[in-house]
């Protein structure tokens, strides 16, 4: 597969394999970075793309890469690393795929289906614990990192994770504690749900038998629960194992199955209850709490199908046709039934990733950040223009208060990732906001950094990276 040649900017960044660079002073190319700015920006996603020339058959098959962008004494440096996993080195030691994925077939023939030899890519996020960095990829074991060098120490099963017990990339940190689940697939499918702490070992865990293997990727605590939605999806494994579909073109969309709720107590780790509810999609929640009147509120990016799937997989071609958009709602549960008492769009904007303070995680919070894209006159003709373009062309603060939504523009043709956010210490109701973003005018790449307060203002600062980040998943901030 090789791009066309009518993609859109963004397409460049993905057209080659990233490159790796080591420890590097970052050139402040506008602004001043903030004195107190003390830490490390952590962006973990698919650095490779393609081998020679052949491309992976979805976004998600790309070999994870690391960026660390250090903040002290008003200087930033950065390094980016892949993560040598097994089949990485493998298959760059091969100049050829070797692994089936989420969106490719084996390129061994039928019969290396039957084998579970899907690649751990380790490319979806990263967790900081105390000693090692965690590159995360939902389908099997982190790889550890070194937090400085992000060298690779190895595929780390936190000394307790068995063959079938993979650690999700969407673990959540509050109060001391880290939650995570893994889905397994054995002669069952299971939810496992874990509890660990910051040296990763684990204090807590449970199993629950789940009916069939939906698309899980994300979770949400609130309060004393943690709250599951399972979308309508079901996988048909046969002609995964018969090598005539990949996983992701397997996955079949059940609207009549209706969304499954299950709730579980954050102390017990055992069920409270479950529900059915509407059917719909969605990969990631911002948050939870419990209202003052017991209920549970989740917020969520919700897709009125699985079409995002399919955008998704069109990314790694370069260009994208498929109009998938999500915008941003809550809804209102019942946690001792599992009930769904109302579900509402608050957000009438295309979003994806939204973040929040990350000492919000679980409690009532204000602000939701997140990336969009551009408002336009004529809703059609702009979801058009941002499905050829790729659609996130801002970041922006959502205020659940006010109803108001504030946005940091990048300008004609660059890309920013995901936001973190990163709490000031002097004013603990406001912070910064980090972004990397893909310059294709330029094709270059750059850190940006932003205060939440005021994201229709310039940057604060503008680092340059030496070289080309690719679009990436998830990130995470560690203090100093
Ligand atoms: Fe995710």
């Amino acid at each position: 597969m090789v791009l066309q040649n009518d993609c859109p900017k963004w397409s460049q960044a993905i057209l080659q394999p990233a490159k790796e660079f080591n420890l590097t002073p970052l050139p402040v190319l506008a602004g001043t970075i903030p004195p107190e700015l003390t830490g490390t920006l952590y962006r973990n996603g698919p650095g490779r793309l393609s081998i020679g020339d052949r491309r992976v058959g979805h976004w998600f098959d790309g070999d994870g890469a690391v960026l660390g962008v250090n903040f002290g004494e008003g200087k930033a440096s950065a390094v980016y690393r892949y993560v040598q996993t097994e089949g990485y080195q493998e298959e760059t030691a091969a100049k050829k795929f070797l692994y089936p994925n989420y969106g490719m077939t084996s390129p061994g023939g039928w019969w290396e289906n039957l084998k579970p030899t899907f690649k751990n890519v380790a490319n979806t996020s990263v967790l900081a614990l105390s000693d090692r960095l965690l590159a995360l990829w939902e389908g099997g074991f982190p790889h550890a990192l070194d937090l400085q060098t992000l060298e690779t120490q190895g595929k780390d099963n936190l000394a307790f994770l068995s063959h079938n017990q993979p650690f999700s990339a969407h673990p959540k940190v509050d109060s001391g504690e880290i939650f995570n689940f893994g889905i397994g697939i054995n002669s069952k499918i299971v939810l496992h749900l874990y509890k660990c702490n910051f040296q990763g070992k684990v204090t807590q865990q449970n199993t629950f038998p789940l009916p069939y293997l939906s698309l899980i990727h994300d979770f949400v605590v609130a309060g004393d629960y943690l709250v599951f939605f399972i979308p309508p999806v079901k996988a048909n494994f046969l002609p995964v194992m018969l090598g005539r579909k990949a996983f992701c073109d397997a996955m079949e969309w059940k609207p009549q199955l209706g969304t499954q709720v299950l709730i579980f107590d954050r102390h017990t780790l055992s069920l409270v209850s479950q529900g059915t509810t509407e059917g719909w999609f969605q990969w990631h929640y911002t948050n939870g709490y419990v209202a003052e009147d017991g209920t549970l509120i989740v917020e969520l990016v919700r897709y009125g199908d699985l079409q995002t799937n399919q955008y998704l997989k069109e990314v790694a071609t370069g260009k994208t046709t498929t109009k998938a958009k999500g915008t941003l709602w809550e809804v209102r549960l019942e946690p001792q039934t599992g009930k769904v008492i109302a579900n509402t769009q608050i957000l009438d904007r295309w979003c994806e990733f939204p973040v929040i303070d990350p000492s919000k995680v679980g409690k009532s919070w204000r602000y939701t950040y997140l990336s969009s894209h551009r408002e336009g006159v004529n809703e059609n003709q702009e979801i058009l223009t941002a499905i050829a373009q790729r659609c996130l062309r801002q970041i922006a603060r959502f205020d659940r208060q006010e109803n108001k939504l504030v946005v940091a523009d990048m300008g004609t043709n660059i890309y920013p990732s995901e936001p973190i956010y990163v709490p000031s210490a002097d004013e603990p109701t406001t912070g910064w906001l980090l972004t990397v973003v893909y310059d294709g005018n330029n094709h270059s790449s750059e850190v940006r950094i932003y205060h939440s307060d005021r994201l229709d203002a310039e940057p604060i600062c503008r680092l340059g990276l030496p070289e080309v980040i690719p679009p990436s998943f998830h990130g995470t901030w560690r203090n100093q």
